[in-house]
């Protein structure tokens, strides 16, 4: 009777294995069982007859040691996971993957999607570990959307290098690709520029919490290991550099270019009447640009109105308004606009604006639109009518600052208390979302769950915020709607909270709620 007993734990602990060990984030498109079943060694071997390929087994490496303990060894031929390449793949992203007895074969068109393929080996194989083992599968994978990003700002909160890379491993593992990265705002100005030293020494000094706190921000060496770093993940980053608002710690630093400001948000601008203020922000975007290789430069655009009434007290702005025969505060503004937005076309960049910037009248080709106003869903509607390419970031429920559970206290509201929880992001983008707005259009390049920095000042209350809805942005940015379903994807979170375990990160046990723990901030 005992012995019985043993075997049907066994069995039962076999079965549970296997499928455990098929628990992927974010679940793939097309993925079918076969017979047999493949037993996972304690060592990985890898082999690739692709140089490209072959580049990328270093990270996946470090990843498989770092993420799961376990040991990869790269082969001249026939490993265990074998790298192939296929030219009739055509999607940049896509994969085919195969499980069979002897071993797993990925074939990719291009290195981003060996990359994708190896990342789902990553996950199937850590979770069943050594000795464990695997269904044989084919698995036939390319995302829903080209957009799938994250972005952070540190202004508000620097957060630093070890936080950010954190979050690209992260990142990578669940197949997103584009990190935007806010890298100055009103209370701090977060990466060196030569030639204008001072945005960093005075700019950078302080924070939200602490304005007299020490100078933080990157140098232009960290900025680039950053980007290489980001880069071996397939990670585009896209640096935001916001005027002609959010400008205060820029103007501390160069009063000469300020706008000043209202009332409620004092010295928030740069001064679109004096010439000399579009060289100063073409210079900075001369050396943004060598530190960056991505297509997109993100501008801002936000929130002008807030501060910009001392625009009507300088003289500078009333002759523009004469010259170009502009007739208030807004023509100015997309004035401005057109003019940086202008300067990054003629260097070859698509300007990316948020949403108030769908009617500057900037040219459709070379800019992108970041929809986040989800209160004003017409702003969505105008930027497809009038043919930008848009990503989907609105604050309910993409801005994972804002509060995830309702008894929560950390984090963001809107108003009537309105927050983000899990399986908001998961089902994003659903039609309750956006206003009833089609976001089936072409123009649709994705979305992006986004992290202000307000209510966010130490590295716990990051993560905290961030895991585990970034896994349901990707599952959301990647599988089409036809394989998403938010009680598979509670099941499959049972192998991603025990990595969220085993590294170590503070996060919040959305099935477990009572168990949040007590989070050490100096925001309240
Ligand atoms: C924003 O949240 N102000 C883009």
């Amino acid at each position: 009777m005992k012995m019985m007993y043993v075997r049907l734990t066994l069995l039962l602990t076999f079965f549970i294995g296997v499928c455990r060990a098929q628990e992927i984030i974010p679940f793939p498109n097309h993925y079918e069982l076969t017979a047999g079943k493949l037993t996972i060694p304690r060592t990985l071997t890898i082999s690739s007859s692709d140089s490209e390929f072959s580049g990328i087994i270093p990270v996946f490496r470090q990843s498989a040691r770092d993420f799961y303990s376990v040991k990869v060894e790269q082969k001249d031929e026939n490993g265990f996971i074998r790298l192939i390449r296929n030219s009739g793949e055509k999607n940049h992203e896509g994969y085919r993957l195969t499980i069979k007895p002897d071993g797993i074969t990925v074939e990719a068109g291009y290195a981003n999607g060996c990359f994708y393929g190896l990342q789902t080996v990553l996950q199937l194989a850590g979770n069943a570990a050594a000795g464990g083992s695997l269904r044989c599968a084919v698995i036939e994978d390319s995302p829903r959307y080209e957009w799938r990003g994250l972005m952070l700002d540190e202004s508000r909160h620097f957060q630093g290098m070890t936080e950010v890379k954190r979050l690209l491993d992260f990142m990578a593992l669940q197949k997103l690709n584009k990190f935007h990265w806010h890298l100055t705002d009103a209370q701090g100005w977060r990466i060196e520029i030569k030639k204008y030293p001072l945005l960093t020494e005075v700019g950078g000094k302080g924070d939200l919490t602490n304005p007299n706190g020490p100078v933080q921000f990157y140098t232009q060496e960290e900025i680039k290991e950053i980007v290489k770093y980001a880069g071996q993940r397939f990670i585009e980053v896209i640096p935001e550099i916001e005027m002609p608002g959010h400008a205060t710690a820029a103007v501390k630093s160069y009063p000469e270019f300020g706008g000043g400001g209202s009332e409620q948000c004092p010295d928030f601008t740069f001064n679109p009447g004096e010439k000399e203020t579009y060289g100063f922000l073409t210079d900075i975007l001369d050396e943004i640009i060598t530190l960056f290789p991505s297509r997109y430069i993100h501008i801002g655009g936000d929130e002008v109105h807030f501060g910009n009434e001392h625009w009507n007290d300088i003289a500078g702005v009333h002759q523009l308004m004469q010259a170009h025969q502009l007739k208030d505060l807004p023509d100015v503004e997309h004035y401005f606009l057109n003019r940086m937005a202008d300067s990054l076309r003629v260097r070859g960049k698509i300007a990316v604006g948020w949403d108030e910037v769908v009617t500057a009248g900037l040219p459709k080709s070379g800019t992108l639109v970041m929809w986040w106003r989800h209160e004003k869903p017409q702003q969505l509607g105008e930027a497809l009518t009038k043919g930008y390419e848009v990503v989907l970031c609105p604050r309910i429920p993409l801005y994972l600052d804002f509060v995830q559970y309702n008894l929560h206290t950390y984090g963001r509201r809107w108003s009537g208390g309105a927050f983000a929880p899990i399986e908001s992001v998961y089902r994003f983008p659903g039609k309750e979302f956006t206003g009833g707005i089609s976001v089936s259009s072409p123009l649709v390049k994705g979305i992006q769950g986004n992290v202000w920095t307000e209510k966010i000042a130490t590295p716990e209350r990051l993560q905290f915020m961030v895991f585990p809805r970034l896994s349901a942005l990707a599952e959301a940015a990647w599988s089409d709607d036809d394989v998403k379903n938010y009680a598979s994807f509670n099941l499959r979170m049972n192998n991603m909270i025990s990595l969220y375990k085993r590294m170590g990160l503070t996060f919040f046990d959305y099935r477990n709620p009572e168990n949040t723990p007590e989070i050490k901030d100096p925001v309240k």
